[in-house]
């Protein structure tokens, strides 16, 4: 603990005392009631706005640098980037309005309600994490310093309310009170927040964490305002070299508990190391690092909307699989390492082909079903007696199109029809990758790769990892339309096969 105080980094701590990081992690937290990773820091503001600030118009969220003005630091261990609420708080609420924030941490939310002028009211189990948050909103915001942030015109600065309370259970907020919530839960117990506080859900294993998260997706579903939104930041995990969609299956406790997905941005994160050491062992035991989380953007519906369904049938008659022989690159310096594949423009596909191929047919050949919206020639793969392949690709390049819902339905069932005939086909420990893309029917997101995610428990299959590719400059300020984000991104899911 001394030589944190004096500053000394976690790795060099590590090495003179022989200890993990994990453990000085668990040091500072029982020592200082709140896990955090620098004891003194700075709270001297440099600037209370970010510089060169853009809204995001695609569904692609990147940030190089984390964020540090006002009171914003990395000091709290898992904290968000203040860029995150800022986007949503600007896209999604007016300034006045009431923003919920019940996982508050140490108040990137709050800060920024302050800095845009939005009301705030913010809960956290940690009564520590509240201190360091109402010391981090305490601040003073003086008029000369108000930019003009939005249409030109100065706002009221309002006072964050933080105190102490259970996401689960938010008894004192009335039915349909809420503007927006904007909120980022512990994934499950990757990192622990308190000592050993009951009721912090970072105590919580994957299936009871999703149990006690439905709970406060009923809650947030009850305090919103319908026609309002409830941004939640969410990333996966791994277990046994495999990844485990916490991501998708928190986005089913949302959609159970009555909500719609407006959006499914997808935020990448920057700090994944590739290269020497990574990429040799990247390669050698076949992983990628995470280097995405999902920040799905839920609505809860007009109560207008409630029951009608409305659907505007496309003219995609049959989803058909047919084999084809994909475009390759023919030669890559270095395969991707991370979960986030951000290909050129040029050469996408090619690259794209190319990286699946070398990845994952292990040398063993492989075959390519390509789902097209018609065809004349349908092939039947499972007449086909060629010797047993490394990797089956099966790739869906009309989803760009927006087909209507009855098509996606078909679609799916479709996917999950060819995999189960062609699975014999594949080696024992061979892949089955599956490309696939969210499409947007009637103004909400129909998470393909989630369905699929859902639809797809035969035994034997083990998802192995979920990757989104994007282009290089998928983040151009083209946008779909005054309120949608670009859908800018694509899936890999990559289905490992054991018998
Ligand atoms: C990922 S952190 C939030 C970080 C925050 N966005 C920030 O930027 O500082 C999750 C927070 O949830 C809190 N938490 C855990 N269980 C909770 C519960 N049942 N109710 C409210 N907060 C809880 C933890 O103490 C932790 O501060």
């Amino acid at each position: 603990m001394q030589e944190k105080v004096r500053g000394t980094p976690d790795l060099e701590i590590g090495q003179k005392y022989g200890v993990t990081f994990r453990y000085i992690e668990r040091l500072i937290t029982r020592s200082q009631g709140l896990n955090i990773s620098v004891l003194r820091v700075s709270k001297r503001i440099k600037t209370l706005y970010p510089k060169d600030f853009k809204q995001e118009r695609t569904t692609v969220w990147s940030f190089k640098q984390r964020g540090n003005w006002a009171t914003h630091s990395g000091e709290y261990r898992g904290n968000w980037s203040p860029y995150i609420p800022r986007n949503v708080l600007l896209k999604y609420s007016k300034p006045g309005e009431l923003v919920l924030d019940y996982f508050c941490g140490a108040g990137t939310t709050a800060v920024e309600c302050k800095l845009l002028g939005r009301k705030c009211i913010a809960f956290d189990i940690n009564d520590r994490a509240i201190e360091l948050a109402k010391r981090n909103a305490s601040f003073s915001v003086e008029s000369q310093q108000l930019i003009l942030v939005e249409g030109g015109s100065h706002f009221k600065v309002y006072e964050p309310e933080l105190s102490v309370g259970d996401a689960r259970n938010l008894p004192f907020l009335q039915d349909n009170s809420i503007d927006l919530i904007c909120a980022h839960p512990p994934y499950a117990n990757i990192i622990h927040y308190t000592d050993s506080k009951e009721s912090d859900l970072s105590f919580f294993d994957i299936d009871e964490f999703l149990k006690e998260m439905s709970k406060v997706a009923k809650e947030s579903f009850r305090v919103l305002k319908p026609g309002r939104q409830c941004a939640i930041l969410i990333g996966d995990t791994r277990r046994k070299k495999h990844v485990v969609s916490l991501g998708f299956k928190l986005i089913n406790t949302y959609l159970d508990a009555g909500f719609k997905l407006r959006e499914l941005v997808i935020k990448r994160q920057h700090n994944c190391k590739t290269t020497g050491f990574w990429y040799a062992s990247s390669i050698k035991y076949n992983f990628l690092l995470l280097a995405h989380e999902y920040l799905p953007i839920f609505e809860k519906p007009e109560a207008s909307l409630l029951s009608s369904v409305k659907e505007v049938e496309m003219a995609y008659g049959l989803v058909a699989p047919t084999l084809g022989k994909p475009p390759l690159k023919r030669k890559l310096d270095e395969l991707e390492t991370t979960t986030v594949w951000v290909l050129p423009e040029k050469d996408f596909e090619k690259r794209l082909n190319k990286n699946v191929i070398d990845r994952y047919s292990g040398g063993d050949g492989y075959s390519t079903i390509d789902f097209s919206s018609y065809s004349e020639n349908e092939t039947s793969f499972s007449k086909n007696r060629e010797k047993k392949k490394g990797l089956l690709f099966v790739r869906s390049p009309f989803l760009s199109n927006n087909p209507s819902q009855s098509t996606n339905d078909l679609y799916l069932q479709k996917v999950k029809e060819t995999v189960g005939q062609n699975l014999t086909k594949i080696t024992e420990g061979g892949f089955i990758v599956i490309q696939t893309q969210d499409v947007r029917i009637d103004g909400y997101i129909e998470p393909l790769a989630k369905r699929l995610v859902d639809m797809l428990t035969l035994d034997d299959l083990w998802l192995k990892e979920i990757i989104v590719v994007t282009q290089e400059k998928a983040n151009s300020n083209t946008q779909n339309s005054r309120d949608c984000l670009r859908i800018a991104h694509q899936y890999l899911l990559v289905y490992e096969v054991r018998k």
